[in-house]
């Protein structure tokens, strides 16, 4: 299959849409805002004040609010940061990337509202959009045009399954039932899945290296890996869920079991050392922070509810934390659904999904009610040497 083709997040505004389902990757975005802030307005004053004119690139950013939300939130430090030193805001140059297949469309329909809102802020700056598609695991912009770049939610997406892992070779045998690193995943199907995601990083910090100016940041957001240990049930539950529940159909005779041997996902969490240590030896850039962090939906939940959470202990009482938690594990089969339907249909057929969400959904939530509704990200934030 051609990853770039069926790696696309469910489009437009519906149901299932991405737009309507990334509210999890919407709580990392806020997690990640002092770091963010932080980086941009160093980016600002080392790289970009003296032109007037800040180029800005949000890599895989996807079709829901929430790239416009970082957009915003990134003009803003600026703006601020320029309101305290009496000096005028840039012009800002907005460059938002991701695969030649997404909704790009649904992000610009949403312009004319975000322009308004702008026109009602004292002090900002002018703001140009551009999308530019195309894998970042290639070259993007021209060289030296970026003073920052920004990525949340898409690092952990491989450029390919890891060779060792496609079709019919003696690793891939190796993973049979799976769809990712499970924690009985032999070593070398760890070692395929760590080898990939190295080359896939050396190659886009190189290319960034080139697009970003001395002096330019970068932070990047993804899942990692709590423990260093591969397979460990807390990272890798909805990969492991996942395969549960495909087996199970198969087990029915709903789903092929050669069709389950034969797919593993693109897709790597590294933990926090080994994300480290690429930027370390590649070395174009400098890391200037790095933090480990769970979102879990319990933060959205807080951010809908004004705080209701603080009422667990009465929740408790009524069965209403385990609503809650089936909630959650609604939500989340949804959020994953509009992630993965374009791959998992592309290679499994259509006809599968609605059942397998569902089944998806009921392991979801018997895991929840003994752990918790969380998943772990690492942010990394850097300069450019
Ligand atoms: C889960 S979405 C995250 C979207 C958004 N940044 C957010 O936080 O809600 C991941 C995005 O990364 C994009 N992506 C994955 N691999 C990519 C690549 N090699 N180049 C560009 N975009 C990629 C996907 O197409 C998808 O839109």
């Amino acid at each position: 299959m051609e990853l770039q083709r069926v790696m696309r997040m469910n489009s437009g505004a519906g149901e299932s849409s991405y737009a309507n389902n990334s509210k999890i990757q919407g709580v990392i975005i806020s997690r990640t805002k002092d770091i963010r802030r932080e980086a941009v307005v160093e980016a600002y004053l080392c790289a970009a004040a003296s032109s007037g004119t800040m180029s800005i690139a949000d890599l895989g950013c996807s079709s829901g609010p929430n790239a416009l939300l970082v957009v915003a939130d990134i003009m803003e430090a600026i703006e601020r940061s320029c309101l305290q030193l009496q000096s005028p805001p840039p012009d800002f140059h907005v460059l938002l990337n991701d695969l030649y297949w997404n909704d790009f469309n649904t992000v610009f329909r949403s312009l004319p509202e975000f322009y308004r809102a702008r026109e009602r802020l004292p002090d900002c700056g002018r703001c140009f959009f551009s999308a530019v598609p195309g894998s970042f695991y290639g070259r993007l912009f021209p060289g030296k045009s970026l003073q920052f770049v920004h990525s949340s939610s898409s690092l952990h997406w491989l450029s390919q399954v890891p060779e060792e892992l496609q079709n019919g070779s003696p690793v891939s045998c190796l993973n049979k039932g799976k769809v990712y690193i499970s924690k009985t995943s032999p070593w070398a199907v760890l070692n395929a899945y760590l080898k990939q995601f190295r080359r896939d990083l050396r190659l886009f910090l190189r290319c960034r290296s080139e697009e970003i100016v001395g002096g330019g940041r970068m932070v990047l957001a993804l899942m990692d890996r709590r423990s260093p240990d591969l397979g460990m049930p807390e990272d890798c539950h909805l990969w492991e869920l996942l395969a549960e529940a495909l087996n199970d159909m198969a087990s029915e005779g709903l789903v092929a079991t050669e069709k389950i041997d034969t797919f593993n996902a693109p897709f790597y969490a590294p933990s926090l050392e080994e994300l480290k240590q690429v930027v370390e030896e590649e070395g174009s850039f400098s890391i200037t922070t790095i933090e480990h962090f769970e979102a879990g939906w319990d933060a959205v939940a807080d951010h809908h509810s004004g705080g209701e959470d603080q009422h667990d202990t009465i929740d408790r009482e009524n069965g209403a934390v385990h609503e809650r938690r089936k909630s959650y594990a609604r939500r989340m089969a949804m959020g994953v659904r509009a992630v993965l339907e374009s791959m998992l249909k592309g290679h499994f057929g259509e006809g599968i999904l609605d059942e397998l969400f569902f089944r998806y959904g009921k392991l979801l939530e018997s895991y929840y009610s003994a752990n918790k509704p969380e998943v772990g990200n690492v942010v990394v934030a850097m300069v450019r040497n």
